[in-house]
């Protein structure tokens, strides 16, 4: 297999580093958000260490905007991440989380992938729920953590241990867990995505992706116990920052 692309059955890993990161201007003016720093190092850096950390090789980044190029520029071929090479895409325009998974598709190759959205810095190793969900064997595996703060993101509704539903960003919120931006899909994922609609932002939605497994009786969960965040907004930025340096000088959160 010397020169080509070394074939792992295992789960592929995607991270989704496009959009404009309009929430966050002028600093995204003229820079890529996920390219900005998170304490010592660029955002991207994060996801991809958490996908390196859970033994995922095969990697996909979808980027977008202006600064598409700086990704090769700063990644290359992933060597400073042990990887042996990484794949790049680009989504035009911001049409949401949903539509830049729809880029894949072929990158999946009809396997299982795990998707972590670029701005999604989290203290966990996700090894022990992507091990499990390669145990599931089909469905879906979301990661949620309880927040201050649901009405910010996907919020499931709970019966039981069952989620029965996810709304996103509920004016009333069902639970305090918010669905981080870290899923794992079986191969279905690409036929829920091509039969959404548009929402009201304008927006293929993660989330209506996820009630479509939640429908089809086959989603699951894990519950994070260490700190995540998301970093699309000033507030989230700063704080994403402030958790990471308290970690590596070992201040408590
Ligand atoms: C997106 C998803 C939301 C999820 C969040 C996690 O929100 O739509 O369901 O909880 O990421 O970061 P957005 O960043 O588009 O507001």
């Amino acid at each position: 297999m010397s020169g080509g692309r070394v074939k792992d059955f295992g789960v592929k890993g995607i991270i989704l580093a496009g959009g404009l990161g309009s929430r966050l201007r002028p600093l995204t003016k003229v820079t890529n958000k996920h390219l900005l720093p998170i304490y010592d190092k660029p955002m991207i850096y994060y996801p991809l260490e958490t996908l390196c950390k859970a033994g995922i090789k095969d990697i996909m980044i979808v980027t977008g905007g202006n600064s598409a190029g700086d990704f090769l520029r700063l990644l290359g071929n992933g060597r400073d991440f042990g990887l042996k090479d990484i794949y790049y895409t680009y989504q035009e325009g911001e049409g949401g989380i949903a539509d830049a998974l729809k880029l894949c598709e072929h990158f999946a190759e009809n396997g299982p992938v795990c998707v972590i959205l670029g701005d999604n810095i989290i203290q966990d190793d996700i090894t022990p729920f992507v091990d499990r969900f390669r145990k599931q064997g089909s469905g879906a595996r979301l990661l949620l953590k309880e927040v201050d703060d649901p009405e910010r993101f996907g919020v499931p509704e709970f019966d039981g241990e069952r989620i029965v539903r996810i709304v996103e960003k509920p004016v009333v919120p069902m639970s305090n867990y918010a669905v981080t931006g870290i899923y794992m899909y079986d191969e279905r994922v690409f036929d829920y995505c091509r039969n959404l609609k548009r929402s009201e932002r304008g927006e293929l939605e993660i989330t209506d992706v996820n009630n479509a497994y939640i429908l089809a009786g086959d989603l699951y969960f894990d519950i994070l116990k260490g700190w995540w965040t998301d970093a699309g907004q000033f507030e989230s930025l700063f704080r994403a920052s402030q958790l990471v340096a308290g970690e590596r000088l070992g201040v408590p959160s």
